[in-house]
């Protein structure tokens, strides 16, 4: 079968406003068979996207979509590194630094794998010196460790270290990204320099936000350390400017230009989490992720999770057009995952342009947003329930948590989490409200009235991901299982996935700007609203 997204937009015209809950009524096993199940840390990942409004032709026509972008092909090319990041010309390959099997990887007729692993080992090492203290600093044994980085070089560690955070067991990590002073002036208020260890986190080592802040943390540093680059290690590609920097080759942690910023937790931009929970611990962070690769390389499309997880957000974006998805994990500690997940997709397939050059005849990757529920529940569920647009919802939690102690609490979390998707869907129609107005006592024109802002239009579709629990193991399962909806997203619409060029303007132009914001260069050249913004600022 032959599929564009004309006809898939044709058939969500035509399905649309029919009610998922007669869907279920249709189909009493609707709830299997628009599900699936993978093995997990301690039992089984179950997704569940019955919840929408895609039926069996619907699913028939996401798959051909899928099969005719060549899927399988764009998957075997990524995972054998071929060099798939084509406006960059490099290969894909952070699965390489899970490849706990080994499998050889070639890029340039060379294995990369000797290489992955030696830099794990120095990883291993560098970690189990400071958590052990073998590595000191002035003072004494490492108490606290700060990341400088910014994007995929701050995103993914700062998610990890809150999730595992019943995990940790080395020095406190803190971590630093905006270029505002306020960030590291707040962070190093009240640590000790002397037990202090600086992790300047940058593939490039040129990103300006993170290199101004090195040097501001340095010369914090250069206060009460004598020798003040001793306490300095870089997780970097630029082993030239780490030098310059004043890093010993020894303490620097390099990776591949085929490992992107933003899919780079798995190597050396994963030491700090390395050191908040043990080697051990990071090795089953990777021998999850592992374990969705093989997933993802070996399971069916149709009961492939990562390639699923795609195509209910291909059907909600570019079939029935609602333009953002909500994430909404119930689970505390995935606090940063929306945050992780905007820069993983929306820098990943937030383009207009096609592989080949032409204009996308579909609109890219949708805006992605969210909060842990419950608190989002208390601030813009309202408008999920009952504005004017359909957002798609992603529910996760975890079967269980980590406070036995607190179980009526997981309790309550999961009933909140079950309800919301519940009530999306069923909605609540003028009749009920009426009836429920009826019970308060009101009748006539104002029992219809008040009965009015109490529908809710319901049928607006979510999934829900439920796994065992948030162990590193299960962490790297779902950060995995994103990784590739993104890539089968990206395949399917014809994209690059693994550049961003659409970042550097705005870089281009603050370098340009900083000298005029400075008072050192007149503004006469910019447009008039920067100009007055300029003297606005200049004015005291
Ligand atoms: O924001 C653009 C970007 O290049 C991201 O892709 C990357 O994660 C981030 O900047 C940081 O880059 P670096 O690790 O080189 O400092």
């Amino acid at each position: 079968m032959t599929v564009d997204f004309s006809d898939l937009q044709t058939q969500a015209k035509a399905v649309k406003s029919r009610r998922i809950t007669d869907l279920f009524t249709q189909d009493p096993k609707r709830a299997q068979e628009f599900s699936t199940r993978i093995p997990s840390d301690g039992g089984e990942m179950l997704f569940d996207f019955s919840k929408t409004n895609i039926d069996a032709a619907t699913m028939e026509m996401l798959l051909a979509l899928a099969r005719n972008a060549n899927l399988p092909e764009r998957r075997s090319a990524m995972f054998t590194g071929e060099a798939i990041n084509e406006t960059e010309g490099r290969a894909v390959l952070h699965t390489a630094l899970r490849n706990l099997a080994n499998r050889p990887i070639y890029v340039n007729d060379e294995n990369v794998m000797p290489g992955v692993l030696a830099t794990l080992a120095r990883m291993e090492a560098f970690a189990s010196d400071v958590r052990r203290g073998t590595f000191q600093g002035q003072g004494g044994k490492i108490t606290d460790v700060i990341n400088i980085g910014i994007g995929g070089s701050d995103l993914g560690p700062v998610m990890a270290t809150i999730a595992m955070a019943p995990f940790h067991d080395g020095p406190r990590i803190h971590y630093v990204s905006n270029v505002d002073g306020a960030h590291i002036s707040d962070v190093l208020e009240g640590l000790n320099a002397e037990t202090t260890l600086v992790l300047v986190a940058s593939k490039t080592f040129t990103t300006i936000e993170t290199m101004t802040n090195a040097q501001t943390a340095r010369d914090w540093m250069a206060k009460t350390v004598s020798d003040s680059a001793a306490q300095f290690a870089a997780l970097s590609s630029a082993e030239e400017k780490t030098g310059a920097f004043g890093i010993p080759p020894n303490r620097v942690f390099g990776f591949e230009d085929w490992v992107g910023g933003r899919y780079s937790i798995w190597g050396p931009i994963g030491l700090p989490l390395m050191i908040a929970i043990g080697a051990d611990n990071f090795h089953e962070f990777l021998s999850g992720a592992e374990a969705m690769d093989r997933h993802f390389c070996e399971a069916d499309l149709a009961e492939n999770l990562p390639v699923l997880l795609a195509l209910v957000g291909i059907w909600h974006n570019q079939g029935c057009g609602y333009a953002t998805r909500a994430v909404l994990p119930y689970e505390q500690r995935l606090l940063r995952l929306p945050a992780y997940l905007q820069q993983l997709e929306m820098e990943s397939n937030g383009k207009s342009v096609a592989m080949d050059g032409s204009r996308l005849d579909a609109p890219s990757g949708p805006v992605v947003w969210g909060e842990p529920g419950t608190n989002g529940q208390h601030a813009f569920y309202q408008l999920i329930h009952q504005g004017t647009r359909v957002i798609p919802c992603e529910f996760m939690a975890g079967k269980h948590g980590f406070e036995p102690e607190l179980a009526h609490q997981h309790r309550l979390l999961m009933a909140n989490c079950l309800a919301q998707s519940e009530a999306l869907m069923i909605g609540r129609s003028f009749n009920e409200a009426k009836a429920l107005m009826t019970v308060k006592g009101l009748t006539g024109t104002e029992r219809d009235r008040q009965a009015r802002h109490r529908v809710f239009d319901g049928n607006r579709p979510s999934t829900t991901l439920i796994y065992p629990k948030l162990t590193p193991c299960v962490l790297g399962q779902i950060i995995a299982l994103y990784e590739h909806r993104v890539f089968v997203e990206g395949v399917i619409l014809g994209l690059n996935s693994f550049d961003q060029w659409g970042v550097e303007l705005g870089k281009e132009l603050a370098v340009a700007l900083e000298p005029i914001v400075a008072g050192r260069e007149p503004a006469d050249s910019k447009d008039g609203s920067t100009q007055m913004l300029v003297q606005f600022i200049l004015a005291d």
